[in-house]
């Protein structure tokens, strides 16, 4: 249980202070630069030797402060794998990434987690919300590292948002007593309960029927420009990633961008 609660806690974002988005102070072109992966190579086992297997080559990503982007590929191209570098969750090999200008590649474990629980909010494919906590005590539990008793400004933001994503009336009711759909949204809700400049999400609509995929969707996008939140989506869905501004497409190991279009 306990890990569970920390695995749950590692990957949310914990940030208590107000929406303001910090924006660069070092002249107009970094200002609205939020992330860039630089020849990033990743791969799994030993470098070297006959067990390596390389993901991800030379890859170039950039993505201004605001910006939705679909990240799209097919199965074990490693759209997961890219995510989890984004999301600083795992190190690549070579190559720089920066959010705002700063090189977060180096950081040690410690300084990662403070950048994500700083930064960064998480939506997957399963829900992954706590069973036996309602709906509203999931939305609350990222606040709870933070020591203190979750203030009123907070419990309003809270609110908002979930009255925002229209699942109000089920606050008091547990996952397994939710819709699908429900679930997903109250987990976009905890993603975004810390204000995270970052959301990413890897497959948020795959276990959702076509209705609520699409509800979701929309759902994301709004979010994403009311409250000027980067939003990175890794999906299989031509049509969440005609939605975004931009698509990425993984192909031997490599990001090509292309303006979204409504088909891959
Ligand atoms: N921990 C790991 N150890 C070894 N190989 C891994 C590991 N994680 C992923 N891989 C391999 O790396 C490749 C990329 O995986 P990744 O999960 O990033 O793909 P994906 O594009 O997200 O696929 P999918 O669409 O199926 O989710 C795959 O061939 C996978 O087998
Ligand atoms: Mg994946």
């Amino acid at each position: 249980m306990l890990s569970e609660v920390e695995a749950c806690l590692k990957i949310m974002t914990i940030k208590k202070n107000t929406l303001s988005r910090v924006l660069g102070t070092q002249g107009d072109k970094k200002i609205n630069m939020l992330l860039q992966l630089q020849n990033i190579t990743k791969g799994y086992g030993q470098p070297g030797t006959h067990s390596y297997r390389p993901v991800l080559k030379d890859l170039n990503i950039k993505l201004q402060q605001g910006e939705k982007v679909a990240i799209v590929g097919s199965s074990g191209s490693g759209k997961t794998t890219l995510l989890n570098l984004i999301g600083a969750l795992d190190q690549p090999e070579s190559g720089k990434i920066l959010f705002k200008g700063t090189e977060i590649s180096g950081y040690d474990k410690k300084q990662l987690a403070a950048f994500r629980n700083k930064n960064l909010g998480f939506v997957f494919q399963l829900h992954h919300l706590m069973p036996q906590l309602t709906l509203w005590e999931n939305v609350l539990l990222p606040l709870l590292p933070q020591g203190n008793k979750i203030s009123k400004e907070q419990k309003d933001w809270a609110e908002h948002l979930i009255r925002k994503v229209g699942i109000w009336e089920q606050r008091n009711q547990k996952p397994s007593e939710m819709s699908g759909g429900e679930c997903q949204r109250t987990a976009v809700v905890r993603a975004l309960i810390n204000k995270p400049a970052l959301l990413l999400a890897d497959e948020p609509t795959g276990a959702l029927d076509q209705e609520n995929a699409s509800a979701l969707t929309e759902l994301l996008i709004q979010l994403s420009i009311e409250e000027n939140i980067t939003l990175v989506t890794v999906t299989h869905s031509v049509e969440m990633a005609g939605k975004m501004d931009k698509k990425y497409t993984l192909r031997n190991g490599m990001a090509s961008p292309n303006p979204s279009e409504g088909g891959e």
